[in-house]
């Protein structure tokens, strides 16, 4: 398990993808896509060709394997924006993303105190439509047990750590079949437990407006060696193992996680965010810059957010440059809301100052809902989770312009957790105000 005072975990475990921002003339061309009427429903689309997944339920004699052969299998991109529909992704009721029934996941590898080794699993679900339904979109979360990248249809969708929070990401869907995959790794160092864990639920919805549900169970494959091309729908993971399942939640917790709490769907919390701060004992006097750096899932450049924030004692907030807020009452939380987030980079920048040579730290939770604006699907928005944790990075050294989206902070500190959000008594705050205030005596004006 990848506990809490593992101040020194490596950052680049994240999956940090180089590209910002698509080139103007991509963005044109983008802009300039037409989506295509729905996809005929008379025209049931074939599974994907792959010898380990038979088409026993599509009639050979109308779906004749030979006819796609996987060379002619459209590619991601083309296909992705030429077959999808218009279908909205269906929310509330019981499409709902939830946990509940879904199976804590892992390889069959754990020895006799239930400790499972270091490193890297691939995990593989296969989901083939019934007869007559075409799928249209995804929305998936998951919990894990340590650090996992999504990927869909071969495509990386984003990364998960920890489990008290889960990212839920809509993305569209194949008419066909479609291949959920995660790389899952466990990172434990020391300790008497390590444990090893994955938790997915996702709700699947057809281009008739119905949906269904996919979770983590024993009809997941995993292997510990991961092939090229292993996460592609094209794979054959016929060899690869059955999971086992260690527990279904909320019920059988195999390491009392607790409750995973997914973004957009539970009210945004900092109970599980933590207090974070530079490695100085006794903390001093001073301003600290902070700084999290998150990749939204591809195509998604138009965000909104939502930040829960206390400084102890004071701070002034940004995103990607631009100025929030300041807030200078600890221990009173403040709600901003935040429009107008241009992704799919997001850089969260914090100036604090310790006023009070007792304690120091910032305590956030933030909540980003994002979209493709050129997507073919009506209402596919993802939601991503930023709490302060040890993916924060921290410089004694507040230079010019350290809250610009482009600031390189390779030479910065690793971050030092403290307590929880239920620590230091923080007090809950309003509805939410808009960004408002200055930035504090000494803070960038931002842009
Ligand atoms: C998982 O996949 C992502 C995306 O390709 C990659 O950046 C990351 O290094 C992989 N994790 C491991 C442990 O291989
Ligand atoms: C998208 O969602 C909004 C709010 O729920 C709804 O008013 C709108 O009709 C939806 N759009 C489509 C195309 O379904
Ligand atoms: C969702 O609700 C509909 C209508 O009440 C019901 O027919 C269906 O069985 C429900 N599906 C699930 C998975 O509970
Ligand atoms: C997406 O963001 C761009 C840049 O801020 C804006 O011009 C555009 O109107 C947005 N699109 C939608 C659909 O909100
Ligand atoms: C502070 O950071 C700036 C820019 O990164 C660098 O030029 C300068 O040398 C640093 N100062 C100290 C004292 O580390
Ligand atoms: C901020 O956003 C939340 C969630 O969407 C909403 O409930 C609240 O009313 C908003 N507050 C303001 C001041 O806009």
């Amino acid at each position: 398990m990848f506990k809490a005072t593992f101040g020194f975990v490596s950052f680049t475990l994240l999956a940090v993808r180089a590209g910002v921002a698509a080139p103007s003339s991509v963005v044109s061309q983008l802009s300039n896509r037409v989506c295509p009427a729905p996809y005929p429903s008379s025209t049931p689309y074939p599974p994907y060709p792959s010898s380990s997944y038979p088409s026993s339920s599509y009639p050979s004699s109308s779906y004749p394997s030979s006819s796609y052969p996987v060379s002619s299998y459209p590619s991601s991109t083309a296909y992705g924006y030429s077959s999808r529909s218009l279908v909205p992704r269906q929310s509330g009721g019981n499409a709902s993303l939830s946990f509940t029934g879904a199976d804590w996941i892992w390889r069959d590898e754990f020895d006799s105190s239930g400790r499972a080794p270091v490193g890297v699993r691939g995990f593989r679900k296969v989901f083939n439509p019934p007869e007559g339904k075409i799928p249209s979109t995804l929305e998936i979360a998951s919990a894990v047990d340590d650090i996992a990248t999504l990927f869909v249809n071969g495509e990386e969708i984003g990364t998960n750590y920890h489990w008290p929070t889960a990212n839920a990401y809509c993305v569209p869907l194949y008419p066909g079949s479609n291949v959920i995959a995660f790389n899952a790794t466990n990172l434990d160092l020391v300790g008497p437990l390590n444990h090893a864990a994955l938790l997915v639920t996702a709700v699947v919805t057809y281009t008739d407006g119905t949906t269904s549900r996919i979770v983590s169970d024993l009809s997941w494959r995993v292997s510990a060696s991961l092939p090229s091309g292993w996460e592609q729908p094209g794979f054959d993971d016929s060899s690869w193992e059955a999971v086992i399942s260690e527990g279904t939640y909320p019920t059988q917790d195999p390491d009392n996680y607790g409750t995973v709490s997914i973004a957009g769907v539970n009210p945004l919390s900092y109970a599980q965010a933590h207090w974070i701060w530079t490695s100085e004992n006794p903390k001093t006097l001073g301003t600290r810059a902070l700084r999290r750096t998150l990749d939204l899932p591809p195509g998604n450049t138009n965000a909104s957010g939502q930040v829960l924030i206390v400084a102890d004692d004071e701070y002034s907030l940004y995103v990607n440059g631009h100025f929030v807020g300041t807030g200078m009452a600890f221990p009173t939380v403040q709600r901003f809301n935040i429009s107008n987030i241009q992704g799919p980079r997001v850089v969260v920048a914090v100036y604090a100052v310790n006023t009070n040579p007792t304690q120091a730290g910032v305590l956030a939770a933030m909540q980003i809902t994002s979209f493709d604006p050129y997507g073919c699907v009506a209402n596919c928005t993802s939601e991503t989770s930023i709490l302060t944790d040890v993916f924060w990075k921290v410089s004694t050294n507040v230079t010019s312009g350290f809250e610009q989206p482009n600031f390189d902070d390779s030479t910065w500190s690793p971050i030092t957790q403290d307590g929880t959000g239920t620590s230091r008594s923080p007090t809950a705050p309003g509805n939410g105000i808009s960004p408002s205030g200055t930035p504090l005596p000494g803070a960038p004006a931002g842009n």
